[in-house]
C-alpha cells in the first residue's frame, strides 16, 4: 500500500484547521501564487526529478495547461472501484518555486487553499508532511525548516488517493495546485484559533491567547476589551444582520503585535412550532442556488473579481441563498457573502456518488456497494473533513446550514459527521440529503431522518413535494437541496415550484441546480464531456447545466428565475393593485414601485409610488385611470419594483379583457386546380397548394416567391437538454423525428380547400390524423382551420405548426411574450408587448445546438409580406432548421444560415427540467389528444 492509499491516514504534520483569517499588523503575508516550475509525470510513483523544468501558473489545472485532458465524469468514478487503492499509474506533478523569509524570528506557515488531490510539501529539500482533501484548507508550521533569505518549496501533487473516492462530485476533473498559495509569518506568541458567536447582545469570543478585543461599528471604536483566552462583548441593541440586512461590526483581535480582523453578524436560526425557518425569529423562505467553482478557462480556478461577479449576478437575479455544491468555497467567498448578505448551505467536501455504479450487479441507492460511510476505517476521515469546514468558515453570519456532503449514502460515518457538528455548533442547522433520502431507500428507517434539520430532497415533482408535506414522520421543514434542473434551454417548472412553496409554510424553499455552466473553451466553442481524447468514461454535456451560461451571460431562464425570485407578488382587482412584500426584514423604506397599464402595446396609464409595506404585508394601490376594458391584441398590468434607479424585479399580469374582433374581407378567391396542384390568384397573390403536402406549395406575393419549401404540418423539435431522457422514446420507439406526410384526399369543397391526412414516423403507425380547412379570400388571406387527432400511445408531442421556410435574415415583428423566448412554462421574465426582431437575434447560444427562440401567447407575427394571427399561438423565426439544430452537437457544427425557419405553432411544448427533475406537468407539454388550431395569413399592406 502507498501511503496516500491509508485512509488511516490522510496527512502528515498539517495543522489542526483553524478560522480562517489573514494576520496583520506585525504579521506579513507573502503572495506565493504566479509562475512555478513544473514537471509532469504520467507514472508518478516513478517520477525521477529531471533537470529540465517546465513553467505553470498557479493557481491552475494542470490539464487546462496542456498536462492530460480534462475529463467530465458525473456519477462514475474516473478509476476502477477498489478502496483503499487508486490506480498504480497515478500521474504526479511536481511543483518548484523559491520564496524569501525575511525574519527568522517570527514563525513561518505554508497556507495552502486547495490542492487536488494529495500534495507532499518539501522545503529546502527537507520533507515537511502531506495533505489531501481538494477543497479544504491545509497549513503546515515550517518554522524549523525555513531559513533566512531564499528557500526552496516543492509540492508533489499526486493525481488521486485514497480520499478520491469521497471527491466524486459531478464536474469537470481537475489536479494541481488550485487555490491560493501563501506564506504566512507571525510573530511568537500568536494565536492559533478563533471562534466567534452572538448571543442576544453579547459577541463571545473564544481563543487560545490573550487578547485585546476592539469592536467597530462603521469605522467607530464602540468596545474595547481584554480578555484571557475567552470572553464576551455586550452591544447594546445590536444591529442584526440578515442576506436582506448585510449588518456587519468589525472586530479586531490584537494578540503577540498582529492585528486579526473578523466580521461579526448578529443572528439567529431556529424552526418555529410550524416548520418555519426562522432568521432573527422571522420566518423566511431560501430563494437559493447550487454554486461551484468552474471557469471555462481556469475549471476549478476562480479569482476574487470572478467570485464577486457570481454573487453579484446572484444579487441581480433575486437570489438569497447559496448552496457551496459540494465542497467549501474559497473562504474570501464566504467573507463575500457575508457582507453582500446571502444565506449560506455550507456542504463539505464529501460525495462518493460512484457506489451506486461501481457492482454492475447492484445499481442505485437501495442495492450500492457498501460506502465509504459504513466503513469503520473511514469514520475519522469522514469527520475530519466536516471539522475542517466547520473550523475554517465557522465565523461567518453568512452560514445558517452545515452541509455533511452530497450523494453518499447515509451510513455511520455519515451520522459522525453529523454528531460532531451538533456537538460543536448548535447555533446552526444540520443538512444531509442523504439522510432524509436514505430514510425510504430499501428499508425504511425513520432513525435516519433524525440526522438532518430540514428534510432534504432533490428534484421532487410537485406531486412528491405534497406526499412529503402530508408525511406524519416528517416533522421538519422541507428543503428543496436541488430542483429545477436549469440545463440548457430552461428551467420551465421554476415560477410553479414557488407557487407551492409560497403557499405552504413548511416548504423553506430550495436552490436550483446550479450556477453556471461547466465547460471548457477551445478556439471559441464551448466543450463537454466525450470532447477530450482519452477520456474512458465520460457524461457528454450534462456538465452545462447552469442558470447562466459559462461565461456567466443570462438567458431566458436566468431571467425567469429573477421574476421568480423578485421578493413581490400582486394582482389586480376593482381598479387596485395589491402588492404582497415578500421580503422578510424590508419594509419598502427607500424603495419605490412603478405600476404600467399596456394595451395593445401602448402604455396607458403609469404611477409611479413609494409607500412603505410591512414585510409580508400586502399594500393597495389605487390606479387613477380605470383599467381598459377591451383591447385589440392583448393588456397587462406591470408592476416594478425599484431601489433607487435599480431594478429589482418586474412581473406582469395579462388583463382578462375581451379582445375585439378584426374585420376581415369575407368574398372568397376562385379556386382552380389541376392533377396536383389547387390554384388560387387575386389582384396581389398567387398561390398553389399541393395535392400532394396538403399545403401550400408557392406562395407569389407581388410578383415574389415568398417560400423555399413547401410549407409542412410537423410536430418535432429539436431536443432540449431538458428531454434528453425521452429523446430516446421521441426518436427510437415514436420515430417522430424522421416523419412522413400523407394525403388521404385533398379536394376542393364549398369553395375551400378540404385535406384529410396524417404524420406518422418511420416503420410506426401515424401518430397524428387531420383534418384541415383552408380558405383563401379575395383579399388573398388564407385561414386555415385544423382539427387533429393524436395517437393514444403518444406520450406527448413536443411541439405542433406549420413550418414555413422564407427568405434567409428576414426581419419580422410580433405581438407576444417577448423579448426573450418563452414558453408556456417560462414566461414570467418575459412581457406582453409589439416586438420587433430577426433570426440572428433569436439564437441562444446553447452549449449544445437545441430548440429555442420560441415566443408564446402570440397574437400576431408580420415577416416579409405576411401577417400572421391567431387568438393565440406558439411563433419560431430561426435562422437553422429543426433538423440542423438537432444534429449539431457543438455550436461549430451549425451550417451558415440558408433560409428563414418561420414555425406557426398551435402550441410548442414547455420546458420543465426533466433532465435531472420530473416529467414536465401535464398543463405545460401537449399531452392532448383533440387539437383545434385556427390561423390566418394576411398580405400586408
Ligand atoms: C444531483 C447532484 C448534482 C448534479 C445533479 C445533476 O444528483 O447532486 O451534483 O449531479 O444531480 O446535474
Ligand atoms: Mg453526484
Amino acid at each position: 500500500m502507498r501511503f496516500y492509499e491509508n485512509i488511516k491516514k490522510t496527512s502528515l504534520h498539517r495543522l489542526p484547521q483553524r478560522s480562517y483569517y489573514i494576520p496583520e499588523g506585525e504579521a506579513t503575508c507573502t503572495d506565493l501564487n504566479g509562475i512555478w516550475d513544473f514537471q509532469f509525470f504520467e507514472n508518478g510513483d516513478a517520477a525521477q526529478i529531471g533537470e529540465e523544468w517546465d513553467k505553470i501558473d498557479v493557481p491552475s489545472c494542470w490539464q487546462l495547461r496542456g498536462y492530460e485532458n480534462p475529463n467530465y465524469t458525473n456519477i462514475n468514478y474516473p478509476f476502477p472501484y477498489d478502496p483503499p487503492y487508486v490506480p498504480d499509474i497515478n500521474p504526479v506533478g511536481i511543483y518548484r518555486r523559491e520564496f524569501e523569509v525575511k525574519d527568522t524570528n517570527m514563525r513561518q506557515y505554508l497556507v495552502f487553499e486547495g490542492i487536488s488531490s494529495c500534495g507532499e510539501i518539501f522545503v529546502n529539500g527537507r520533507y515537511v508532511g502531506f495533505t489531501t482533501g481538494n477543497h479544504l484548507q491545509s497549513e503546515f508550521d515550517i518554522t524549523s525548516y525555513a531559513l533566512k533569505g531564499a528557500n526552496e518549496l516543492v509540492v508533489k501533487v499526486h493525481k488521486w488517493a485514497v480520499t478520491s473516492y469521497m471527491e466524486d462530485q459531478d464536474f469537470l476533473r481537475f489536479n494541481g495546485i488550485f487555490r491560493d498559495v501563501y506564506l504566512l509569518s507571525r510573530p511568537k506568541g500568536h494565536l492559533h484559533d478563533l471562534k466567534i458567536t452572538t448571543e442576544n447582545n453579547s459577541i463571545y469570543i473564544e481563543t487560545d491567547r490573550k487578547i485585546l478585543a476592539c469592536l467597530y461599528d462603521d469605522g467607530v471604536l464602540i468596545k474595547e476589551q481584554f480578555f484571557n483566552r475567552s470572553g464576551k462583548l455586550t452591544v447594546e441593541d445590536p444591529k442584526q444582520w440578515t442576506a436582506e440586512t448585510p449588518e456587519l461590526y468589525t472586530l479586531m483581535i490584537k494578540c503577540a503585535g498582529e492585528n486579526i480582523i473578523q466580521k461579526v453578524g448578529f443572528r439567529t436560526v431556529s424552526i418555529s412550532k410550524n416548520r418555519e425557518l426562522l432568521i432573527n425569529n422571522r420566518p423566511v423562505k431560501l430563494r437559493g442556488v447550487n454554486h461551484h467553482d468552474t471557469n471555462p478557462y481556469e475549471g476549478w480556478c476562480m479569482t476574487r473579481d470572478e467570485m464577486l461577479t457570481d454573487l453579484l449576478l446572484m444579487k441581480k437575479l433575486n437570489v438569497n441563498t447559496i448552496r457551496t455544491s459540494h465542497y467549501p468555497p474559497h473562504p474570501e467567498f464566504l467573507n463575500m457573502c457575508d457582507e453582500l448578505g446571502f444565506y449560506v448551505v455550507l456542504e463539505t467536501d464529501s460525495e462518493a456518488h460512484g457506489i451506486v455504479l461501481a457492482d454492475p450487479a447492484s445499481v442505485g441507492w437501495s442495492t450500492s456497494t457498501v460506502s465509504p460511510g459504513d466503513l469503520p476505517d473511514w469514520k475519522d476521515e469522514h469527520v475530519e473533513r466536516m471539522a475542517r469546514a466547520y473550523n475554517r468558515d465557522k465565523n461567518h453570519a453568512s452560514i445558517i446550514m452545515w452541509s455533511i456532503g452530497n450523494e453518499s449514502g447515509f451510513g455511520e460515518n455519515h451520522k459522525a459527521m453529523v454528531d460532531y457538528i451538533r456537538s460543536v455548533d448548535n447555533s446552526r442547522l444540520v443538512h444531509s440529503e442523504d439522510a432524509s433520502r436514505m430514510a425510504d431507500v430499501g428499508k425504511y428507517d425513520a432513525e435516519k431522518l433524525k440526522y438532518s434539520d430540514v428534510y432534504s430532497r432533490m428534484y421532487l415533482s410537485f406531486e412528491q413535494m405534497d406526499e412529503a408535506l402530508n408525511r406524519e414522520d416528517i416533522t421538519a421543514p422541507i428543503f428543496l437541496c436541488e430542483y429545477s434542473h436549469a440545463m440548457g434551454n430552461g428551467p420551465g417548472d421554476i415560477w410553479y415550484y414557488w407557487d407551492k412553496i409560497y403557499k405552504n409554510k413548511a416548504f423553506i424553499g430550495g436552490c436550483v441546480w446550479e450556477w453556471a455552466d461547466h465547460a471548457v473553451v477551445r478556439d471559441g466553442v464551448q466543450l463537454y464531456g466525450g470532447d477530450f481524447e482519452g477520456e474512458l468514461t465520460h457524461d457528454s454535456n450534462f456538465c452545462a447545466d447552469g442558470i447562466v451560461f459559462s461565461d456567466r451571460s443570462f438567458k431566458a431562464g436566468s431571467y425567469e428565475m429573477r421574476a421568480t425570485y423578485a421578493p413581490f407578488r400582486f394582482y389586480v382587482k376593482e381598479n387596485g393593485i395589491y402588492y404582497k412584500n415578500y421580503f422578510d426584514f424590508i419594509d419598502l423604506t427607500g424603495y419605490t414601485l412603478k405600476i404600467t397599464v399596456t394595451c395593445d402595446g401602448a402604455v396607458v396609464d403609469e404611477k409611479t409610488v413609494s409607500a412603505t409595506v410591512k414585510p409580508h404585508g400586502t399594500l393597495r394601490i389605487e390606479l387613477d385611470k380605470k383599467l381598459p376594458a377591451i383591447c385589440k391584441k392583448g393588456a397587462a398590468v406591470a408592476v416594478s419594483l425599484y431601489k433607487g434607479d435599480e431594478e429589482i424585479g418586474t412581473l406582469e399580469r395579462p388583463l382578462d379583457i375581451k379582445r375585439q374582433r378584426e374585420e376581415k374581407c369575407t368574398e372568397l378567391a376562385e379556386l382552380f386546380e389541376d392533377e396536383f396542384n389547387i390554384f388560387a390568384c387575386g389582384e396581389r397573390f398567387k398561390y398553389a397548394f399541393s395535392k400532394q403536402t396538403g399545403n401550400l406549395l408557392s406562395m407569389v406575393i407581388d410578383g415574389k416567391e415568398q417560400l423555399k419549401a413547401p410549407v409542412m404540418l410537423s410536430v418535432f423539435r429539436a431536443t432540449t437538454d431538458n428531454e434528453r431522457n425521452l429523446r430516446g422514446r421521441w426518436v427510437n420507439e415514436e420515430c417522430i423525428d424522421r416523419s412522413f406526410h400523407k394525403v388521404y384526399t385533398a379536394t376542393v369543397f364549398d369553395g375551400r380547400i378540404r385535406v384529410r391526412a396524417s404524420i406518422a414516423g418511420i416503420s410506426r403507425r401515424p401518430v397524428l390524423k387531420y383534418t384541415s380547412f383552408i380558405t383563401v379570400y379575395a383579399d388573398g388571406r388564407i385561414n386555415t382551420v385544423l382539427r387533429a387527432n393524436v395517437s393514444e400511445s403518444i406520450l406527448y408531442l413536443p411541439r405542433l405548426g406549420f413550418e414555413y421556410v422564407l427568405e434567409k435574415d428576414s426581419p419580422f415583428t410580433y405581438f407576444g411574450y417577448g423579448p426573450m423566448e418563452s414558453y408556456i412554462d417560462m414566461f414570467h421574465h418575459a412581457r406582453l408587448n409589439e416586438y420587433e426582431s430577426t433570426p440572428e437575434n433569436e439564437y441562444v447560444n446553447y452549449v449544445r445546438p437545441q430548440e429555442h427562440g420560441n415566443h408564446t401567447c402570440v397574437r400576431d407575427l408580420k415577416i416579409g409580406k405576411m401577417r400572421f394571427s391567431a387568438d393565440s399561438m406558439d411563433i419560431n423565426v430561426s435562422k437553422y432548421s429543426v433538423k440542423q439544430l438537432d444534429e449539431a452537437q457543438h455550436t461549430d457544427e451549425l451550417p451558415e444560415s440558408d433560409g428563414t425557419y418561420l414555425r406557426i405553432d398551435y402550441k410548442n411544448s414547455g420546458l420543465g427540467s426533466t433532465s435531472c427533475g420530473p416529467l414536465i406537468a401535464r398543463e405545460f407539454a401537449l399531452f392532448e389528444k383533440n387539437i383545434i388550431f385556427e390561423y390566418d395569413m394576411e398580405i400586408t399592406k
